[in-house]
C-alpha cells in the first residue's frame, strides 16, 4: 500500500506543476510542423484562435512577433490571463432546446448593434503584421459585424527602425483608418493622453470629425511596462515620461467632448466603483494583456471579485473585459459574470498576417465556438447565461 501511495503523490505533484503552454497540443504541429519558416500555412488550416499565434510566429520576423507577443517582466500575468479560465469548470445543463443558439449572439455595446459580444481590442502597430495594417481590422470588423476599437494614434509612438515593415508603408492616421469604414459602421477610438490640453482637445476633435462613436481612455499605462522580451530584441516602446491619469482629469476630459469616454484598464473592485461614481459609461476590465504590471489580476479574477463584492456595478455601467481570451469557452465564463462584451487583442493581431481574410476567419471561428460551446452548455439563448453555469471554486485538475 505504502509503495503505491508515495509515487501517486509524486505524480500528482508533477502534474500540478505542469508547464505553461502557449498553444496546447491539438495536433497543429503534426499537421503544419513542416511549414517553411517565413511562410504562411493555408488560412483554412487555422481551426482555432491559438493557431494564428503559431502562424504569426512562423511567418513574421522575430522582432515583429516579439512586439505583439511580449508581456511585462516574467510574463506571469500574460500566462495567468490564459490559464485562469481553466481553473473553473462549467456546470452544463442538458435536455434544452439549443437549436436556435446561433441567432442569439447579437448584442448592443453602448446602444450600438453588433452581431456578437466580442470585439477587436485596441492594439497599436498593425503595420508590423501586414502592409494594410489597421485597414484590415476596420474592414474585417465590418464584414463580421463586430466592434473595432482603433488602437492608439500610431504617430504618438516612435516606430522602431529595427522592426521590419514593408517599405513605402507608413503608419496610418486616425483619419485614414476611419475613412475605411463601411457605411454606418460603428468604430471606437482609443487614446493615450498627456496632460497637454491642446493636444488632447485636438485628438478628441479629430476622432469625432473622423466619425468615432466613442473614445476609450486607457488608464492602466501611466508609463509603458517593464517588458524584458521586447527589451532583449530592442523593440520596446520609447516612453520616458509618466502620464497624468486621475479621476479629476477624467472629469475634465468629459467636459472637452460630447463623445462617451470609456475607461480601459480597471483592475479592482474599488476602481470599478469609482468609475460608476464618476459616471463612466463603460469600463474595460483589463491588465493590458499582461503588458503593464506583472502580477496584475486577469479580467476574469476582477470580474469575479466585482460579482461577489459589488454586483451592482454590472447594472450601473457597461462592463467589458479583455486578456487571454482564446476560446469560446473563455468568453462564456466572462459573460456568465455579467460582462457585456469581450475584447481580443493578440489573436486579431496575429490573424492580420493573413490580411483582412485572416481577421474575418478569426471572427467567424470565434462566433462558431461561442455558439457551439453555449449549446453544449445547455443555453437556448446566449443572453440566458449567468453565474450559475460555472463552478466558481478552483477545480483540482488545472494545475
Ligand atoms: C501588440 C499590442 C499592442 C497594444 N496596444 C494597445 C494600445 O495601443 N492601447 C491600449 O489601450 N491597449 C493596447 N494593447 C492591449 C490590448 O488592448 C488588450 O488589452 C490586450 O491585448 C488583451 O489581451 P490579449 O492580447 O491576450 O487578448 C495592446 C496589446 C498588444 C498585444
Amino acid at each position: 500500500m505504502r509503495s503505491f501511495f508515495v509515487p501517486t503523490i509524486l505524480v500528482s505533484g508533477a502534474l500540478a506543476a505542469r508547464p505553461f503552454l502557449n498553444e496546447p497540443d491539438t495536433g497543429l504541429e503534426q499537421v503544419l510542423g513542416n511549414t517553411a519558416e517565413g511562410s504562411l500555412p493555408d488560412l483554412t488550416d487555422m481551426v482555432g484562435l491559438p493557431d494564428f499565434d503559431w502562424a504569426a510566429r512562423n511567418y513574421l520576423p522575430l522582432q515583429n512577433y516579439t512586439y505583439y507577443r511580449n508581456g511585462a517582466a516574467g510574463e506571469w500575468s500574460y500566462r495567468n490571463n490564459m490559464e485562469v479560465f481553466n481553473r473553473y469548470n462549467f456546470i452544463p445543463s442538458v435536455m434544452n432546446d439549443v437549436t436556435e443558439i446561433e441567432d442569439s449572439l447579437s448584442t448592443t455595446i453602448l446602444g450600438h448593434n453588433f452581431t456578437a459580444p466580442f470585439y477587436i481590442s485596441p492594439c497599436g502597430s498593425g503595420i508590423y503584421g501586414h502592409p494594410n495594417a489597421e485597414l484590415n481590422f476596420v474592414k474585417g470588423a465590418a464584414a463580421g459585424g463586430i466592434l473595432y476599437i482603433v488602437g492608439n494614434y500610431p504617430s504618438l509612438l516612435s516606430y522602431r527602425a529595427n522592426i521590419p515593415r514593408p517599405s513605402g508603408y507608413a503608419s496610418l492616421s486616425i483619419e485614414e483608418i476611419h475613412a475605411a469604414k463601411a457605411q454606418g459602421q460603428v468604430v471606437f477610438q482609443q487614446l493615450y493622453l498627456t496632460k497637454n490640453d491642446t493636444e488632447t482637445q485636438d485628438l478628441f476633435d479629430r476622432s469625432k470629425e473622423a466619425g468615432a462613436d466613442a473614445l476609450v481612455f486607457t488608464v492602466d499605462a501611466p508609463i509603458f511596462g517593464t517588458r524584458q522580451r521586447a527589451a532583449r530584441l530592442d523593440v520596446s516602446l520609447a516612453s520616458s515620461s509618466y502620464r497624468y491619469i486621475t479621476w479629476d482629469y477624467y472629469k475634465k476630459l468629459q467636459s472637452m467632448t460630447d463623445l462617451p469616454i470609456i475607461v480601459k484598464g480597471i483592475m479592482s473592485v474599488k476602481d470599478a466603483k469609482l468609475a460608476v461614481k464618476h459616471k463612466v459609461p463603460a469600463i474595460v476590465l483589463s491588465n493590458h494583456g499582461g503588458r503593464q504590471l506583472d502580477g496584475a489580476p486577469s479580467a476574469l479574477e476582477v470580474a469575479l471579485e466585482i460579482y461577489k463584492k459589488a454586483p451592482e456595478v454590472f447594472e450601473e455601467t457597461e462592463v467589458y473585459a479583455d486578456g487571454g481570451v482564446r476560446y469560446g469557452t473563455d468568453a462564456l465564463k466572462l459573460l456568465a459574470l455579467g460582462v457585456k462584451a469581450i475584447g481580443l487583442g493578440r489573436p486579431f493581431m496575429y490573424s492580420n498576417v493573413f490580411g483582412q481574410e485572416g481577421v474575418e476567419r478569426a471572427i467567424a471561428l470565434m462566433k462558431k465556438e461561442l455558439a457551439v460551446d453555449a449549446a453544449n452548455l445547455g443555453l437556448s439563448d446566449l443572453k440566458e447565461i449567468d453565474a450559475s453555469y460555472v463552478q466558481w471554486t478552483h477545480n483540482d485538475w488545472s494545475g
